[in-house]
């Protein structure tokens, strides 16, 4: 059985595990650099300060996958768009969680005064494209060959969500 809720520090290697290995083996994200358990840390700390939301879905007690936003950019007038990734285990994937911890991160933006959802994603990142598109994310904006991993060019798209 699947659940869904907010995160605390216990999560933090959960967390970790599933992000390193969305850098190690994806382009979902272009890191190319693992996180260590500081940097984690880290991450967290600006969480909890700006009170963003990091949710946390879990299959069977075990933590699985996570959602979260932050700032789109810095400057003030930004401040009611936020940039959000969401993240499932590959072993747990087509199971409706990513869907899940979407749509309740999309419930604590509107509940946040958030005004504007943005996602960056790969643009060869079909499940990704298609959770969007599915929770009535629009394409806003593509641009190509921005990013580099794995020896290769990728482009980026934009997804917004006006709430
Ligand atoms: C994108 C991701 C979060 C989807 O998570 P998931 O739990 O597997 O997705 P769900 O089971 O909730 O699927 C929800 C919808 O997304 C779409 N979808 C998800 N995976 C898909 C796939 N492989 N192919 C086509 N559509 C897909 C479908 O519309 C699906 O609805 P349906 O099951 O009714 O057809 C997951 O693939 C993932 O974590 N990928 C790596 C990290 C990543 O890309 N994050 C997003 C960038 S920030």
């Amino acid at each position: 059985m699947s659940v869904l809720r907010e995160a605390t520090e216990d999560d933090l290697e959960a967390i970790r595990a599933i992000y390193n290995q969305a850098v190690l083996e994806t382009t979902s994200t272009w890191d190319h650099q693992t996180r260590s358990v500081a940097d984690q840390e880290a991450w967290y700390a600006v969480k909890a300060a700006a009170g963003f939301p990091l949710l946390v879905a879990e299959d069977a007690g075990q933590v699985v996958g996570y959602a979260s936003y932050g700032l789109f950019r810095s400057h003030a007038g930004y401040a009611h768009t936020m940039e959000h990734s969401v993240y499932v285990h590959p072993d747990h994937h087509r199971k409706g969680l990513g869907r899940a911890l979407l749509s309740a991160l999309v419930d604590q933006a509107r509940a946040h005064d958030v005004h504007a959802l943005v996602g960056g994603l790969s643009a060869d990142n079909a499940p990704s494209l298609a959770l969007h598109a599915a929770l009535g994310f629009r394409e806003v904006a593509r641009l190509p060959e921005v990013g580099r991993k794995f020896d290769r060019w990728l482009d980026l798209v934009f997804v917004e969500l006006v709430l």
